[in-house]
């Protein structure tokens, strides 16, 4: 016998549409960071020297002409792209005739919309300061969490998040804590990362590698509890046996970026090396997609651990 009732789809119908456009959000939004990440990576990241526009100009002869100025240039204009859906969304969510939204995705819709922005600002200003580490840092860490909120607006608004009903078979908030701390773990491994990139600290590097093995055993513990526990909810198996292939193959991925980054980092004349470059940028790319899966995991086990609804005083018994 299954412990999880049925739920109606309240107000299903309405929500599509923004779901498709959380879905599309998110895709414009991975596809700019991977486009940031080969900006980094072949070092193209003072292709332009002013912001917000580009040579003076929305649409500059040498995006198209010069692989520098074309990962440059279009890198801002995903990330523009992202933002006007962004904005898109929150409006829609905010003002949308007989939406039924919760109040947490009109929160999410609120903060991804500033995340974006304060992204943008970040990312110009330090074109403009000639890209200290701290403005690249940031970015790159930011980039993560501004994804990260957009699969869970995106989960908010999702069918599978109406019909999933409280489990009655655990305490409530049941696993809540363990994938928190793996969303965590994954923030830090994002950080330390992102400052080894950034600044070529070998210190920064081997932490990013030994931190690793905290990622592997916090994130392997997170998703065998969920699946043990919750494993009756629907998605919830597919969300942990991905986040755990992913895992293994970002590790792996991780040992060859490490074999043939070279210290030369971020510098301009790496724009040679595409294939050094691709393979480093996909790391980052899997980085972000891990940091997603887990938060997303979150928001799963956090809706399907809530106390269950009262009924209503006076129903019949
Ligand atoms: C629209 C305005 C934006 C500008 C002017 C901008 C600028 C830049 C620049 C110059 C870099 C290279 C930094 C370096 O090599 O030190 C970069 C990298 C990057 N950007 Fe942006 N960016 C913008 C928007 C965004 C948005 C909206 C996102 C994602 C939400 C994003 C994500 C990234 C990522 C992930 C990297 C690579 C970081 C790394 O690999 O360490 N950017 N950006
Ligand atoms: C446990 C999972 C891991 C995750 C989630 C992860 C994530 C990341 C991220 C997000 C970045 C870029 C940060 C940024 O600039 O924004 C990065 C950089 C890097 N990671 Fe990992 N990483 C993992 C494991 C590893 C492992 C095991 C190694 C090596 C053995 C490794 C080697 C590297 C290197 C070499 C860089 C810097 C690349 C460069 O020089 O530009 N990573 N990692």
């Amino acid at each position: 016998m299954s412990s999880i009732p049925a739920v109606s789809p309240l107000a299903a119908p309405s929500l599509r549409g923004p779901f498709r456009l959380a879905i599309a959000l998110l895709v414009v939004t991975t596809i700019t960071i991977l486009w940031g990440a080969m900006t980094t990576s072949t070092g193209s990241g003072l292709a332009f020297l002013d912001w917000p526009l580009s040579d003076g100009k929305l649409m500059p002869e040498r995006s198209l002409t010069t692989l520098p100025g074309f990962f440059e240039h279009f890198h801002r204009i995903f990330g523009a792209l992202a933002g006007m859906l962004s904005l898109g969304l929150w409006a829609w969510v905010e003002y949308g005739q007989g939406l039924q939204v919760e109040r947490a995705t009109r929160l999410l819709a609120r903060g991804g919309l500033v995340l974006i922005i304060v992204q943008g600002v970040i990312g110009g200003v330090g074109v403009l300061k000639g890209l200290p580490a701290l403005t690249s840092v940031t970015h790159g860490t930011l980039a993560q969490l501004t994804l990260a909120t957009f699969a869970v607006l995106a989960y908010q608004l999702s069918e599978r998040h109406r019909r999933t009903a409280p489990v009655t078979t655990v305490a409530p908030g049941t696993g809540r804590r363990v994938v928190a701390i793996g969303v965590l773990v994954l923030v830090v491994q994002t950080v330390v990362g992102a400052i080894a990139r950034h600044t070529n600290s070998p210190h920064a590097l081997w932490t990013h590698v030994g931190n690793a093995l905290v990622v592997f055993f916090v994130a392997t513990i997170a998703t065998a509890f969920a699946m043990g526990r919750l494993g009756e909810v629907p998605g919830l198996k597919g969300v942990c046996q991905t986040t755990a292939l992913l895992l293994i193959v970002q590790i792996a991925l991780g040992f060859v970026a490490l074999l043939i980054r070279n210290s030369a980092g971020k510098s301009p004349g790496n724009v040679a090396n595409l294939g050094t470059a691709s393979v480093i940028s996909i790391h980052v790319l899997l980085g972000s997609l891990l940091t997603v899966l887990m938060t997303t995991l979150g928001a799963h086990v956090y809706r399907a651990t809530r106390r269950p609804e009262r009924p209503p005083a006076g129903a019949a018994a």
